[in-house]
Order: C-alpha cells, then sequence, then structure tokens
C-alpha cells in the first residue's frame, strides 16, 4: 500500500542544516500495524508528517495504492488526506471550542461525498466508547477521554491508514492500554496502522516494528498478516 523509496527531508534554518530524513525506503503492507521507535529527534515525526502528505520530502518519491503522490499538488493532496487517512496526535489537538460530536464531525469537514454525516458521527463516537460525552467540550474531559474523541475523529471517515504520533504519550497505564485495545481493533478490522511509540510493550502489540537513529531506518521486522 505504501512504498517510501529514497526519501530525505532536509531543514535548513539560520544555517542550521538538519537531515531529518535520509534516504528512507520502506513499504507498508495493507492491513499492518506497524510500530516506529527511536530516540529523539531521530526523525519519527518528520517520517509520519511525510507519510500524511503535511509535510513534502525534499527528494525521493511516495507511492501510495501505485499513486505517485509526489506528483500531486497541494489540493489533490488535501484532497487524498480527507479520503484516506486519519491522524491521532500526542496533545489529542481537538478544539476547545466544539463540542465531542463537533469536534468528530470535522473528521468529514472536507468529504463533500459523504451523506450520512451524523450517523457516521454517532457511530465513530460508539465504537470509541465517548458517545455519552458528545455535547461536552475538551476541557471537560479526561485525557484518556479526548484521546478516544481525537481517534473517532480521525476514523469518522473510515479512513485506510491512521498515522499516531505518541498516541499514548500523555496518557497513564489504563487509558493507555484502552487507547492501543482500540487501535488494534481498528486494524483487525483491515485498517493500516503506523504509529510512533517510545514503549516496547506497546510496540509488541503492532506487527511490524521499524526502527531509526538520524533519520534512517536502522532495522525492521514484521510478523505474517
Ligand atoms: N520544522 C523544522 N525545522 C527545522 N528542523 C526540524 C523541523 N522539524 C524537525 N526538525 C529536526 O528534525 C529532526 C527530527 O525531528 P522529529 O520531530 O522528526 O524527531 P522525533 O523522532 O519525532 O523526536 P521526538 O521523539 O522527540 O518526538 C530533529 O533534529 C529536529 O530538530
Ligand atoms: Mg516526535
Amino acid at each position: 500500500m505504501i512504498r517510501l523509496e529514497g526519501i530525505q527531508r532536509r531543514f535548513v534554518s539560520d544555517e542550521v542544516e538538519t537531515t531529518a530524513l535520509d534516504n528512507i525506503n520502506l513499504n507498508v503492507k495493507e492491513g499492518d500495524f506497524v510500530a516506529i521507535m527511536g530516540p529523539s529527534g531521530c526523525g519519527k515525526s518528520t517520517l509520519l508528517n511525510t507519510l500524511g502528505t503535511v509535510d513534502r520530502p525534499t527528494q525521493g518519491k511516495y507511492w501510495f495504492d501505485e499513486e505517485d503522490l509526489t506528483a500531486l499538488d497541494e489540493k489533490e493532496l488535501a484532497n487524498f488526506r480527507a479520503a484516506s487517512l486519519g491522524f491521532v496526535f500526542q496533545s489529542f489537538n481537538l478544539i476547545d471550542e466544539l463540542t465531542v460530536e463537533e469536534n468528530v464531525a470535522l473528521g468529514l469537514a472536507y468529504r463533500r461525498d459523504v451523506k450520512d454525516r451524523r450517523s457516521r458521527v454517532t457511530d465513530a463516537m460508539d465504537k470509541v466508547g465517548i458517545a455519552h460525552r458528545a455535547r461536552h467540550y475538551p476541557h471537560q474531559l479526561s485525557g484518556g477521554q479526548q484521546q478516544r474523541a481525537a481517534i473517532a475523529r480521525a476514523i469518522v471517515g473510515n479512513p485506510k491508514l491512521i498515522l499516531a504520533d505518541e498516541p499514548t504519550g500523555n496518557l497513564d497505564t489504563a487509558n493507555g492500554e484502552q487507547v492501543m485495545n482500540i487501535l488494534s481493533g481498528l486494524n483487525a478490522e483491515g485498517t493500516t496502522i503506523l504509529m510512533v511509540t517510545h514503549s516496547p510493550s506497546q510496540a509488541d502489540q503492532a506487527r511490524s516494528r521499524i526502527e531509526m537513529l538520524d533519520g534512517r531506518i536502522i532495522a525492521s521486522t514484521s510478523r505474517a498478516l
């Protein structure tokens, strides 16, 4: 489903040059659950942002379902993201001024093709056990509830791929396990997941593992799908 070839991302600022991604080659099969690990600053978030097409590589090719995404313009990429991707972040990234259901509905904001919006939103909230907080605002929720609302927003458009950057990083163990169970459940239903984590036990719950260092992939292992 995903193929990266020779991906490089170089940042230049104030005469400091950082090669955040250095010749990354990667294949991810549909249905996989990949844990991305490595020390702070090794390029994990940059890799996820590149896969999410919110950051553009300075070199290399990115194919998604045999389509060359590096050839698309911003509008085409926005359509691709809206139709195919769901994002989950460490800091939840909910909009404070919107209720849970309004936040979840944002996941369909760029989807003119979707008709049954209300039932989609309800289904997504049900799936992660947050429907009873539909009319609440983010600050009225626990961290675990906020992350579950954020996952509902990520899955409301039924994405093929979920990109999760340390999704349990701000959660206690119990809430972290709940989020992992939700992600594992989504993967069991066929959603492909790439997740950055610092937790070896969480990486064990994934099917595959990528280890990064200094912008490179230094090891990768995968179990049969
Ligand atoms: N917008 C940017 N401008 C300049 N340098 C950047 C930018 N974004 C990332 N970098 C640099 O690229 C490198 C990789 O950063 P990245 O955020 O991908 O690391 P990470 O593996 O996600 O780390 P962490 O575990 O701390 O989240 C770092 O050296 C960082 O300083
Ligand atoms: Mg990061």
